[in-house]
């Protein structure tokens, strides 16, 4: 054996060697907290954003090709990284996933699929360190929103992002005050809100550093919460951002939005489309699932206002649509009224 060969040998010995502590220091969160790995808030671009889709479900892989076409496919999207959940999926499937939906885009933004690092819902808000906008756009692999107004609600995000930065999204719901048992629920208002759904939510980039390892020993207890309750991870990101501007988030309504579901809510059945209203959605007789549903986003709820020890959720009223070009015009009580006059209490 030459000694080429051999520095060659131990060179990939030893490379190997990197690779397995490099990827096992990138599980845990404190490398993912650590700013120097992170790009710095001024180099972040504005006129673009970056998509991160919930992935779970191998039998949704055809409405996910027809999802993340629609985002690259936009001139503002940086790029589209599907964040896959489902720790049951081999990674060739995520390999072959991920080959399959950029080759099938229309569009030129790159598509990617990772696998998150571990099963806590948490991990869909990690800071990574590939982001290079200052928005991002956080969605589930089952909403289909027309191209139209996801630049809408983008633009409207842009409008409105200079201080305070509000999240700006399609699913509105509430917290309130239940006057009997003195309790916080969690509900649909007819014409107020408070939350906004992960469904499709476009927020600064930042949130996701100070969700994840910001606000020292009550935020970690609260994000534990969300690992016990398997849930309420999008409220919490409510309670920061809100925290972070003291007002209420921006509703948009979209043209055309299709919701097929969580399949993991309902056993893989498919929901048609639903018509959206102030709230973001018509609001149906509850089933007792869906009762269930709510109690528990109540629990958490009081359990976040608890450890945090304060409620920082602020209503919002009136949607932003976009029926007269793009000049921001709030629906309210049925008439139409400039945004900037209503939109936060
Ligand atoms: C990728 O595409 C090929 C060819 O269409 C198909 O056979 C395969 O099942 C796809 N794999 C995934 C994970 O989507
Ligand atoms: C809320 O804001 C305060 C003051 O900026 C900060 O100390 C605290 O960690 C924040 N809490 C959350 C939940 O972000």
């Amino acid at each position: 054996m030459t000694t080429g060969k051999l520095v060659c040998i131990l060179f990939a010995v030893a490379s190997s060697h990197f690779l397995i502590v490099t990827s096992l220091r990138l599980l845990s969160g404190d490398h993912y907290c650590d700013r120097t790995h992170l790009p710095s808030t001024e180099s972040l671009r504005s006129d673009q954003f970056t998509v991160l889709i919930n992935g779970y479900s191998e039998s949704r892989i055809r409405i996910l090709q027809t999802v993340t076409g629609v985002y690259a496919s936009s001139p503002s999207v940086a790029a589209v990284v599907v964040l896959w959940g489902n720790p049951n999926t081999p990674s060739e499937t995520l390999v072959e996933l991920s080959h399959n939906l950029s080759i099938s885009s229309p569009g030129d933004a790159p598509i990617s699929v990772i696998r998150q690092p571990s099963s806590s819902l948490n991990a869909r808000f990690l800071p990574r360190p590939w982001i290079s906008t200052r928005a991002v756009l956080i969605c589930d692999d089952d909403i289909e929103v027309d191209s139209k107004s996801i630049q809408f609600a983008f633009n409207i995000w842009k409008s409105r992002s200079n201080n305070p930065e509000q999240l700006v999204g399609l699913f509105a719901r509430s917290h309130e005050l239940d006057l009997t048992s003195r309790s916080w629920i969690y509900t649909v208002h007819p014409d107020r809100y408070s939350i906004l759904l992960t469904k499709f939510m476009f927020m600064k980039t930042e949130y996701l550093y100070h969700y994840s390892c910001a606000g020292g020993e009550s935020m970690a207890e609260a994000r534990s919460i969300v690992d016990e309750m398997r849930n309420c991870e999008d409220i919490l990101m409510n309670f920061v951002a809100a925290n972070k501007t003291g007002v209420g988030p921006v509703l948009v309504g979209a043209k055309s939005v299709r919701d097929w579901g969580d399949a993991r809510n309902d056993g893989g059945r498919r929901r048609q489309r639903r018509e959206l209203t102030v709230a973001g959605e018509v609001s149906v007789g509850l089933s007792s699932r869906k009762k269930g549903h709510r109690k528990n986003r109540g629990d958490c709820i009081k359990e976040f206002h608890r450890v945090l020890g304060k409620m920082p959720l602020r209503y919002s009223y009136g949607k932003m649509v976009d029926s007269i070009g793009e000049q921001g015009l709030c629906e309210k009580n049925g008439k139409l009224v400039f945004c900037d006059q209503q939109l936060s209490n």
